[in-house]
């Protein structure tokens, strides 16, 4: 387990002792000791491949802050509009109190949620979860100033490993938990099965599970939002070059690879690769690695699986949970859906 620090902004609340937001973090602020053996571990296999976790430095957030706005990028605006078509039923609907937001980001979409929490009268507190501590404070500063009726509580967290670290929903009142941008389908069937089944844990009865998916259709669509014409996707993968150099004192060009995305029918997935322009050894002192990449030789970056209504019912079932709504765009490329435990 990383180290756990809590921080509270110095400033307080105009109004007596509450504060406006405070946030946990159980991420080192360097890379830690288990994200390090999984590079290591990653970077000597026999088809190497790099965490997707390395996207996200600071350059690596506002970049994908840019893709999300991209006209190639239709993810982001759709499940935008089908937020902000859906919310108000889907509030009240389930009545939640509060709303804990896994992979948070900069908590843009989010808004559409609160707002409805809002209308309806019923938001009271707000937890955005995320591995970047970075973007937890600014999130958690923002939505703060934003919503100044409501409690903020970020967590800075894995995922993988710290969702139980979530403070507990008060007893009586409900909870729903958002997933958003599609960021299940960077997960390979076992991993989403186990994430999901850990979103489940936050869920009591009355409970809610919003997630958004992306949606199997045309591939040469789907792979266009992943190799965007202005280049800003292969700056973020080459980006990740950048960044595993800088913590592990690397010697790789990031101009020696290019982006590749490609669709893989099979797994129903977009797949992301840098691929070495010319023969490279990157040498990773800080690793204690030197790993050679020929010419061609590709190096995989991230998977974006894409979805169908079954296969998004099944991964709910496969938590004890149950589909409760479902909202796709009139394209059917992007569906955000709600769950409740069966
Ligand atoms: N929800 C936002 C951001 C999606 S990008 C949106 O829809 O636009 C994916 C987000 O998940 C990033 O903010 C990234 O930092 C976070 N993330 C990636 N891996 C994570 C992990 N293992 N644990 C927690 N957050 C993670
Ligand atoms: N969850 C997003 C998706 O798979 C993340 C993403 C968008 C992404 N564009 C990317 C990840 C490019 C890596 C590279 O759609």
């Amino acid at each position: 387990m990383g180290p756990r620090v809590t921080t509270r902004p110095k400033s307080r609340a105009r109004t007596g002792d509450a504060l406006p937001w405070r946030l946990d973090c159980h991420m080192p602020a360097g890379a830690d000791a288990v994200a390090t053996d999984e590079l290591r571990r990653a970077l000597t296999a026999r088809r190497p491949w790099i965490p997707p976790r390395w996207f996200y430095d600071d350059a690596g957030c506002a970049l994908f802050v840019r893709i999300t706005g991209l006209a190639a990028y239709y993810q982001t605006r759709t499940e935008q509009a089908l937020l902000d078509a859906a919310m108000d039923d889907i509030v009240a609907t389930h009545r939640p109190a509060e709303l804990v937001e896994v992979g948070s980001g900069t908590a843009q979409k989010t808004r559409a949620i609160l707002d409805a929490m809002e209308r309806a009268g019923s938001l009271t507190r707000y937890l955005p979860f995320d591995i970047s501590p970075g973007a937890v404070a600014v999130s958690a500063a923002d939505i703060s100033a934003a919503y100044p009726g409501t409690r903020v509580h970020g967590v800075a967290g894995d995922f993988s490993r710290h969702l139980a670290r979530i403070p507990r929903c008060p007893a009586g009142t409900r909870r729903m938990v958002a997933f958003l941008g599609g960021t299940i389908g960077n997960l390979g069937p076992s991993r989403r099965r186990t994430l999901v089944r850990r979103l489940a844990r936050l869920l009591k009865p009355g409970d809610s599970l919003v997630m958004g998916t992306d949606l199997a259709h045309d591939p040469r669509v789907l792979v266009r939002a992943y190799d965007d014409p202005e280049g800003v996707t292969a700056a973020f993968s080459r980006n990740m070059i950048h960044h595993v150099n800088a913590a592990f004192a690397g010697n790789a060009d990031p101009d020696a690879f290019a982006h590749v995305a490609l669709w893989n029918a099979r797994a129903s997935r977009v797949e992301m690769h840098l691929r070495a322009r010319r023969d490279i050894t990157w040498n990773l002192a800080g690793l204690g690695i030197v790993v050679p990449v020929e010419a061609g030789a590709t190096i995989r970056t991230e998977i974006s699986c894409k979805f169908t209504r079954g296969s998004v019912e099944a991964l709910y079932a496969d938590a004890g949970l149950a589909l409760d709504s479902w909202h796709e765009d009139p394209l059917s490329r992007y569906a955000v859906s709600v769950a409740t435990p069966a």
